[in-house]
């Protein structure tokens, strides 16, 4: 197998799961969602989703060979020493240090800022309105436009230099209990992305409009799955990166309703921390 690119052992020696997957149906206007409850007649969310039934291959046994280059994903050892990742003080004091590491590590960045974290856990997410349930709709968390403008709104002075250079942005991702059961994480392998199929949709905040891909299908989209991952794993995503040196600058994932979780699998608790990454030193 050693000589073997991913490509070749996908369809051949890979174990995969057939599940529905949500997509944006192709539409005329730019979809819109709110990322907080909207006034009063206006939708959470514009713009048909459809289900597709999608092979989801086991991409444990390509570990050793995925790259954020290529695939746009790989999955990493880690062990954090975050004791309660439902403290957001812990979260920002600790975890953010720990994932700026990491990702410095794995990419050979300059520089990493993480600036920005989601906690999910579908019990808990009707008490605490910070806590939000699995996404159940593919995505890419930023746009050819959104991405520099997120670099634009955090950095400030220094904006437009780092911007003449290498950045990207990057997605820690991981359980905050293992294994995961229920609602895994899937990955669509970038190499299969088409930029044809990345709709920029807007999604408001109370004080800005971001903006983000939906997905629409194409049977040419190849997703991945680490089954039951731990809590000492992480998946990190590289949802943009302004000068790639494998495939396509963007990639997508979602969470998806796995059919072979047991019945009383309990709900998944995960958290994804996102980073400004600059690879150019001095910038
Ligand atoms: C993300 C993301 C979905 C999920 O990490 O950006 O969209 O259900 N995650 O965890
Ligand atoms: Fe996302």
């Amino acid at each position: 197998m050693g000589g073997l690119a991913v490509a070749d052992l996908r369809s051949a020696d890979l174990n995969s799961v057939l599940a529905p997957l949500n997509f944006l149906v192709p539409m005329a206007e730019k979809p819109v969602a709110y990322n907080y409850e909207p006034p009063p007649g206006v939708p959470v969310r514009t713009g048909e989703s459809e289900e597709h039934q999608v092979p989801i291959r086991d991409a444990r046994p390509l570990i050793g060979r995925l790259s954020l280059d290529k695939e746009g994903f790989v999955l990493l050892h880690h062990q954090s020493a975050v004791k309660n990742f439902y403290d957001e003080d812990e979260i920002a004091a600790v975890y953010y240090p720990e994932c700026e590491r990491v990702i410095k590590e794995a990419t050979g960045a300059a520089r990493v800022i993480a600036f920005d974290h989601i906690v999910r856990n579908a019990a808990m997410s009707a008490k605490a309105n910070t806590i939000k349930i699995p996404a159940k709709r593919v995505h890419n968390d930023y746009t050819a436009w959104s991405s520099p403008m997120r670099v634009r709104q955090l950095m400030g002075d220094e904006a437009e230099k780092l911007l003449k250079h290498r950045y990207a942005i990057i997605n820690l991702w991981r359980p905050i209990r293992g294994p995961v059961l229920e609602s895994p994480l899937t990955l669509c392998d970038a190499q299969s992305l088409s930029e044809k199929n990345l709709i920029a949709s807007d999604l408001k905040y109370p004080d800005r409009t971001g903006e983000t891909y939906s997905i629409t299908y194409n049977p040419d989209q190849r997703y991945y799955y680490f089954p039951k991952m731990q809590a000492d794993e992480a998946v990190l995503i590289r949802c943009f990166d302004s000068a790639p040196e494998g495939a396509a600058r963007f990639s997508a994932h979602t969470g998806f309703d796995d059919p072979t979780s047991p019945p009383d699998a309990p709900p998944r608790e995960s958290l994804e921390v996102r980073t400004l990454v600059f690879f150019t030193p001095g910038t």
